[in-house]
């Protein structure tokens, strides 16, 4: 039987991921291995509490004894690493934790596999899968092509600065030590199970509330979206197919300025909640983020033609089933809008959103 860790299972796209995957490959043991931060939610993964392939620990990626005690206690053949600290506004007001999180923690994580798997490790099909962002190759401009997985690093924030940094060790371990180490660059996820700090939870939130949806700067700086579950199966593509040494990009190819992508998601909200009435009102312009990178885009060749993945979820379809699950889920928005987190809102947008 093959056994998967996957860490920060309990965040957003880890619990998607270990969804798709119970449903995609039942026979493996899954082991979640997450702190359960403010960003952590083990009701994201009820639904596999009882089942006897999923094991669930609580822990942290930058403690090393927890972590090696998790390879000596079971015979893990991949991993995949999710857990970080995820959110660049909060990397702007406490940068000291990405570090631990991010770069301390997968040092940890890839000692362990390297200590744990020895030499024979890319023989026996072990893999180490590293969850990178297209954040680490900075800021395009508006004319500027989508970026290949050879780019220079070039990250702008606290945030995809840590990122960069967990990068270059996995891939010093593929290097140095010959350890199976793969990459995957992603661009910006939506979907079930988003923590409300992030644009597309958050805007939802707030629109439902009536309160003001804020907008950093002009509204005009570009994102790519994938959703979610296209994310997922990419991962597993390159799981089992990918080179060991290799990154791939995985994108949504659906680029859309801030300001537009707001504006269709509460086009879609009131589609699905008449009564609530046209909510483009609360839109309100703020304060700029400090070095808000203007547009990420990145370029999908290698993945397509060597392993024959493409996004296939529309932004419009994407959406839909996205402002559709949180409707349906609104206890789960009100459980998760607690403690640590307003502290947060209170701090980052004060009397404008907060
Ligand atoms: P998230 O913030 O929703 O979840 C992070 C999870 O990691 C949480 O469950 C949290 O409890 C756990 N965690 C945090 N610190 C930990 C620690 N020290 N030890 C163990 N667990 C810890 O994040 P997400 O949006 O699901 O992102 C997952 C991964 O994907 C991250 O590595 C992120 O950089 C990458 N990524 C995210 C996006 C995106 O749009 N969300 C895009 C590209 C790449
Ligand atoms: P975010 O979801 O934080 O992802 P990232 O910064 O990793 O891309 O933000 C997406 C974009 O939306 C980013 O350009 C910042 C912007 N943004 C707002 O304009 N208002 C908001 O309230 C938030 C959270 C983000």
């Amino acid at each position: 039987m093959t056994t998967v860790l996957v860490t920060g299972g309990a965040g957003f796209i880890g619990a998607n991921f270990l969804h798709f995957l119970r449903r995609e490959r039942p026979r493996w043991h899954l082991i979640n291995f997450d702190l359960l931060t403010y960003a952590g939610n083990p009701e994201n993964l009820a639904d596999l509490a009882g089942d006897p392939h999923y094991t669930f620990i609580r822990g942290d990626v930058a403690d090393w004894e927890a972590v090696t005690r998790v390879f000596s206690r079971h015979d893990i053949d991949l991993v995949v690493h999710f857990a970080a600290e995820t959110h660049v506004d909060r990397s702007i007001l406490d940068p000291a934790v990405f570090v631990r999180t991010n770069v301390v923690g997968t040092g940890h994580l890839l000692e362990a596999a390297r200590r744990t798997w020895g030499p024979e490790a890319r023989a026996r099909g072990r893999r180490f899968l590293q969850i990178s962002t297209d954040e680490v190759f900075g800021s395009l401009g508006s004319h500027d092509p989508p970026v290949r997985e050879t780019a220079p690093y070039a990250p702008s924030s606290p945030y995809s600065a840590s990122k960069a940094g967990a990068d270059w060790l996995a891939r010093a371990y593929g290097r140095t030590y010959g350890l199976p180490v793969l990459l995957t660059h992603c661009s910006n996820n939506y979907g079930p199970y988003q923590f409300p700090e992030k644009l597309i939870p958050f805007a939802l939130c707030q629109a439902l509330e009536g309160k003001p949806v804020p907008i950093y700067g002009t509204g005009g700086n570009i994102r790519d979206w994938i959703y979610v579950e296209d994310h997922c199966r990419g991962l597993l593509a390159v799981l089992e197919g990918g080179e060991p040494g290799e990154s791939y990009n995985l994108g949504g190819e659906q680029e859309i300025s801030n300001l537009e992508l707001v504006r269709l998601l509460l086009a879609e909200l009131v589609a699905q909640r008449p009564d609530l009435g046209p909510r483009d009102h609360l839109i309100t312009f703020v304060p700029d983020r400090p070095g808000h990178d203007w547009r990420y885009a990145l370029d999908l060749t290698k993945v397509r033609t060597t392993l024959g993945w493409q996004p296939q979820v529309s932004l419009k379809e994407g959406l839909r089933r996205t402002v559709a699950w949180y409707l349906s889920h609104p206890g789960w928005l009100e459980r998760v809008r607690t403690g640590e987190y307003r502290h947060f809102l209170q701090r980052q947008y004060g009397g404008v959103a907060g």
